[in-house]
């Protein structure tokens, strides 16, 4: 038997990262499980073979070059690299001045820096099959500024600027580039924050796992670039 495309979620633990790799590995891809929370991947790990998917549970912090490095190894000995979902990402929203650099970094480490490691482990698999797709898991404050978000904007912009330039160096090699920038989405993400926007106006996880379906499902040499996701009524 054919061995199934392997697909590499960051951020499996939770919120959007969790429901992708539920509806990845429903769709036939050996799913590759990474995030730091082994209990939370666990979790997401039962959902998924109760889909009948194929999982591996690869704890990683995508911090660290050589635990991004280990997760490559182990993902490209199950198959050939299809996807790399770039979604693990942390948000500090404070008056610039309030912001530690402790705080700073985090953001930066997680949201780009991360996304840095990870890009450049899939490339070099993707590079040699020909063949790929990296969707990065940005926001719609990679586009726009809004207040209290200058670390959480600066890292996303920084993300969006990445995904443009591994596209066009990636055009020859027949490796596809999307960039997803929901707004507000309804995820575990506001259980960590005390805002009291009202979630149930909020883009839902499965509106943003659609759209990035549709992005993976574009077939032959077309690719859907980029795509904006914000709740029919506007941001908050
Ligand atoms: N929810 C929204 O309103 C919204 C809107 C626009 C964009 N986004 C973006 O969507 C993505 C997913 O967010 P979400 O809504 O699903 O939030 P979430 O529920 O808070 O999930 C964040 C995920 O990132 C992982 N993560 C954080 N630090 C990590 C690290 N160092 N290494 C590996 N994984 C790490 C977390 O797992 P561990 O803690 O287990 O490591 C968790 O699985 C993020 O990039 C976020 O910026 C969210």
């Amino acid at each position: 038997m054919p061995k199934k495309p392997v697909a590499v979620i960051t951020g499996a633990s939770e919120g959007i990262g969790r429901a992708l790799s539920i509806k990845l590995a429903s769709e036939g891809y050996t799913t590759v499980l990474a995030a730091r929370s082994e209990e939370n991947l666990r979790t997401t790990a039962d959902l998924v073979g109760a889909t009948g998917g194929e999982y591996l549970l690869a704890p990683t912090d995508v911090t660290a070059e050589t635990e991004v490095e280990a997760l490559f190894r182990k993902a490209a000995k199950l198959g050939d690299l299809a996807l790399l979902l770039v979604n693990a990402g942390v948000g500090t929203f404070k008056a610039v001045e309030e912001i530690s650099l402790d705080e700073w970094q985090t953001m930066l480490d997680v949201n780009l820096t991360g996304a840095f490691l990870c890009t450049r482990e899939a490339v070099t698999l993707m590079k040699k099959a020909s063949d790929g797709h990296i969707i990065y898991i940005n926001s719609l404050s990679g586009k726009r500024a809004l207040s209290w978000g200058s670390g959480y904007s600066a890292s996303k912009y920084g993300l969006r600027g990445l995904a443009d330039t591994v596209r066009i160096e990636l055009r020859k090699s027949n490796v596809k580039v999307t960039s997803v920038f929901p707004g507000s989405v309804n995820s575990s993400w506001w259980n960590k924050f005390d805002f009291d926007f009202p979630r149930d106006q909020m883009v839902t996880v499965d509106n943003v796992v659609a759209a990035i379906w549709s992005a993976v499902t574009q077939k032959g040499r077309s690719v859907i670039e980029e795509i904006d996701l914000r709740q029919v009524g506007g941001d908050f």
